[in-house]
């Protein structure tokens, strides 16, 4: 996938003007005057240089703060010790003042980097003027942000709000399912159904940690536990049409559910044919195609829809992570037929798509479909994996650098786990993918060229040393 358009432009992209502008008639002198205070603070106040010392205002000390978080939350995370305190653009920094370049986006999440200023303006204005109202209501931001959304999906003419990946993947299974009802003739308040409720997922699929999102996740670990999963959750092989072909069934499958390019799974690319033959045995058996495009959609691969690289068609498409540039917010596309079938009542959520949220995501679309923005995106990531390859190609335990715009993953045939550990050391956020043995690059997508050769610079120097002490091979 990747093309002969492999150099930088290292140039910035200018960010047009953003359509908001509203001005809020109820904005008090002292509302105006703490914006400003907190506009020169957050976007105009320069980094502290990586030897600073801890910031004034933090009243918790590293040590405390470790302690209590051991004390008192629930212990489903393992965390380096060191406590995260701000960011700005692609750096962090943390309590003690270290800096760290990163390239993890809080897994995929913050699309423009952290304090971006059109963001902040349209978090700022909209946390002013209206933050939460219910969908009992209606609010400007969530329609304006739906017509966006649709206006650039050609396939899509709805938009249903969730607060996160996994509720966005709920609501596609509750969707197909009644849509099944409805085509079997059957009245879908009925006790009483024949109707296919099977959803087909494949191997190496991440799709949330809910219980129906949860059945339709590959790691057997992460479900286990909590058996039993959802009844009529189906595992095809991905990328194997004949396995695929096993599992979809007139009658029995509602739909299929599968990712453009896995992330969680380890950064691994789908194909024109496999979604061209999804496509064909879904239409022939009745069942629609969802693509999740929680991680590897909203410009992350270079287009704003990673499918668009393989010009197949979903009859719904999950979104979430980046969305809203770091506020939680998931969504679902999708086309008429489905949104025909969905009456009031039938699913909803109170937070989802309130106007602070969809301010921010409308400003995260301002900025990636300005002019030469994917682009860059596309061509970083370029360099991103020429640079790992030509630095680590001959390095025996690199088994492959993979990856699609600014979604890439370095395969080892060790884990992955000591090279994040040194990375971090060395001023790096890196994480891992697949069964612990990939390193995962999905930084913001607002890095630059020098950033780019910074992480390879970094990984460079650190993978050889991480890797040099004789590691079990990853099962
Ligand atoms: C492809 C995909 N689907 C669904 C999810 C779940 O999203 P969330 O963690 O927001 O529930 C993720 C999260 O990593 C994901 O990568």
């Amino acid at each position: 996938m990747e093309t002969g358009s492999a150099f930088l432009t290292g140039k910035t992209i200018p960010v047009p003007p953003s359509p908001r502008g509203l001005t809020n008639p109820y904005k008090t002198a002292r509302y105006a005057a703490r914006r400003q205070a907190l506009k020169t603070k957050a976007v105009a106040a320069p980094p502290r240089p990586a030897s600073s010392p801890p910031a004034q205002n933090s009243s918790t000390s590293a040590e405390q703060t470790i302690a209590d978080e051991a004390k008192y939350v629930l212990q489903t995370y393992v965390r380096p010790k060191m406590v995260l305190e701000r960011g700005d653009g692609v750096n962090l920094w943390d309590t003690e003042g270290k800096q760290y370049l990163d390239f993890a986006a809080g897994i995929a999440v913050n699309s423009l980097g952290h304090s971006h200023k059109e963001w902040l303006r349209a978090v700022e204005e909209q946390a002013g003027q209206l933050c939460h109202a219910s969908n009992l209501f209606h609010t400007a931001p969530q329609a304006r942000l739906a017509k966006r959304l649709v206006e650039n999906t050609p396939w899509a003419d709805r938009v249903f709000y969730s607060n996160s990946g996994t509720e966005a993947v709920e609501a596609v299974i509750k969707f197909a399912r009644k849509y099944a009802r409805v085509q079997a003739g059957e009245d879908p308040y009925s006790t009483e159904s024949n109707a296919a409720t099977e959803v087909v997922c494949f191997s190496g699929a991440f799709h949330g940690r809910t219980m129906g999102a949860l059945s339709l996740t590959a790691k057997e670990q992460y479900k286990t536990p909590f058996m039993p999963i959802m009844p009529g959750s189906v595992t095809a092989k991905y990328l194997d049409l004949e396995s695929a072909r096993q599992c979809i069934k007139k009658g029995k499958t509602a739909a299929v559910i599968v990712e453009p390019l896995q992330g969680e799974g380890g950064i691994h690319m789908s194909s024109q044919a496999f979604l061209e033959g999804l496509r064909e045995l879904c239409d022939e058996a009745g069942a629609l195609l969802i693509f999740d495009e929680i991680q590897c959609g909203l410009g992350r691969t270079g287009k704003l829809w990673a499918h668009e690289y393989f010009g197949v068609q979903p009859d719904m498409m999950t979104l979430a992570k980046p969305l809203a540039g770091g506020l939680p917010i998931g969504a679902v596309l999708l086309k008429q037929k489905i949104a025909d079938v969905m009456a009031p009542g039938d699913h909803g959520s109170t937070f989802a798509g309130n106007p602070l949220v969809c301010a921010a995501g409308e400003a995260v679309l301002d900025v990636l479909l300005a002019p030469g923005f994917l682009q860059a995106v596309h061509d970083n990531g370029v360099a991103l994996r020429h640079g790992l390859r030509e630095k680590l190609g001959s390095n025996p335990h690199v088994k492959e650098v993979r990856g699609l715009g600014l979604i890439s993953g370095i395969q080892l045939d060790v884990p992955a786990g000591p090279v994040v550990a040194a990375a971090l050391e060395a001023g790096l956020i890196v994480i891992t993918a697949g069964k612990g043995d990939v390193v995962r690059m999905v930084p913001p997508l607002i890095v630059t060229q020098e950033d780019v050769q910074k992480c390879v610079d970094i990984l460079a120097e650190v993978i050889p040393q991480a890797l040099a002490a004789e590691m079990p091979p990853v099962s």
